[in-house]
């Protein structure tokens, strides 16, 4: 020491002696402003049934979804996005494109109780429509059948349109199909919505992370993967890549999903392209806090203001997690 008089003559320490201080110096703020809370819609009436694997959140039908919806805002969250179980699935979704379709009521329903004081975020995807589970329609070429990528095109700007016309705020669409951004945003424009907003699920890695959420859904595939659309987590410059397309294609913000593992490209996202970036914090990554926490192997508390801290000190502005309404009672 005698050699290195007054050492260490930085001490970070300082910083960190006051809790007051802490909250002064502190770089990350998390609000229930930024958190976008997903709900599941479902045929019925006074349904209220519990996901098993997703504790706290539960298969809603429009009514008590309305009622859902109206216990978050009170708690500070004004976001939602919406995923619908319909009654019927066929080999094209049809369902989704209807006018009188499950996610369309629950549009209409919460826009006419909320007004503005709301923002609701459809989910715009074909998987818990087919009766295959898969993104879009199919076709079978050389022996394989996979997604038709073009074919689903038209039918993703339907429902965009169909949705907006249900009340959307802002379209979500997440079948990592090719040009989707794209087709949306001319269907939408012809139909008068060019002020609705896109936001992309550009960078969706095909992840084991969504198990929780098929049974939320009832939208496993029924063959194969979604590997042949989604990407593979091994890729990190394809992200970059998968949202410049987006954006070029008038994506007016880009998610991110999961969240927990691919904190990196979501910093990556951030820095290279300066826009509004969401973050998923998925079923699975859910599920593991539930779990450990119900064994008390964590501090549940803790541990998710960590988590949501973390996503958004990586570079997301917002963050979809079904830990919305446990974090805004937190916070309060
Ligand atoms: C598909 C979709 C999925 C999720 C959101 N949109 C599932 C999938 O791609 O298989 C997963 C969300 C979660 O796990 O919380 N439209």
């Amino acid at each position: 020491m005698s050699e290195f008089p007054g050492f260490p003559t930085s001490r970070p320490r300082r910083l960190r002696s006051h809790p007051l201080l802490r909250e002064l110096v502190r770089e990350t703020e998390l609000s229930p402003r930024d958190l976008i809370l997903p709900l599941f819609v479902r045929p019925g009436k006074g349904v209220r049934q519990e996901i098993g694997s997703m504790p706290g959140n539960f298969q809603l039908s429009v009514d008590t979804l309305v009622d859902e919806v109206g216990a978050a805002r009170e708690m500070g969250i004004a976001s939602f996005m919406f995923f619908g179980i319909p009654a019927t699935k066929d080999a094209t979704g049809s369902s989704a494109l209807h006018d009188e379709g499950i996610v369309q009521q629950a549009l209409r329903a919460t826009r006419k109780a909320f007004g503005r004081d709301v923002l609701l975020i459809p989910d715009e995807c074909f998987c818990e429509y087919t009766d295959h589970g898969h993104c879009g329609v199919l076709h079978t070429r050389d022996g394989v059948t996979d997604v038709d990528n073009d074919a689903t095109l038209a039918n993703l700007a339907e429902q965009c349109v169909s949705h907006v016309k249900a009340g959307a705020d802002i379209v979500a669409p997440s079948g990592m199909l090719d040009g989707m951004v794209g087709a949306i945003r001319r269907g939408l424009d012809a139909a008068g919505f060019v002020h609705v907003p896109i936001l992309s699920y550009a960078a969706k890695y095909a992840s084991g992370f969504y198990g929780p959420f098929r049974d939320a859904a009832e939208s496993p595939p029924q063959f194969g993967d979604r590997s042949t659309y989604q990407m593979d987590p091994a890729n990190g410059d394809e992200a970059m890549k998968e949202v410049a397309l987006d954006l070029a294609e008038g994506a007016d913000m880009v998610m991110v999903k999961p969240a927990l593992s691919y904190l990196d490209i979501i910093r990556r996202v951030k820095e290279r392209f300066r826009v509004p970036v969401a973050a998923y914090n998925v079923s699975g990554e859910f599920a593991m806090v539930k779990a450990a926490a119900a064994k008390g192997w964590i501090d549940e508390r803790r541990v998710t203001l960590e988590i949501l801290t973390s996503i958004r000190r990586a570079g997301a502005d917002m963050v979809l997690t079904y830990h919305a309404k446990d974090v805004a009672k937190w916070l309060r």
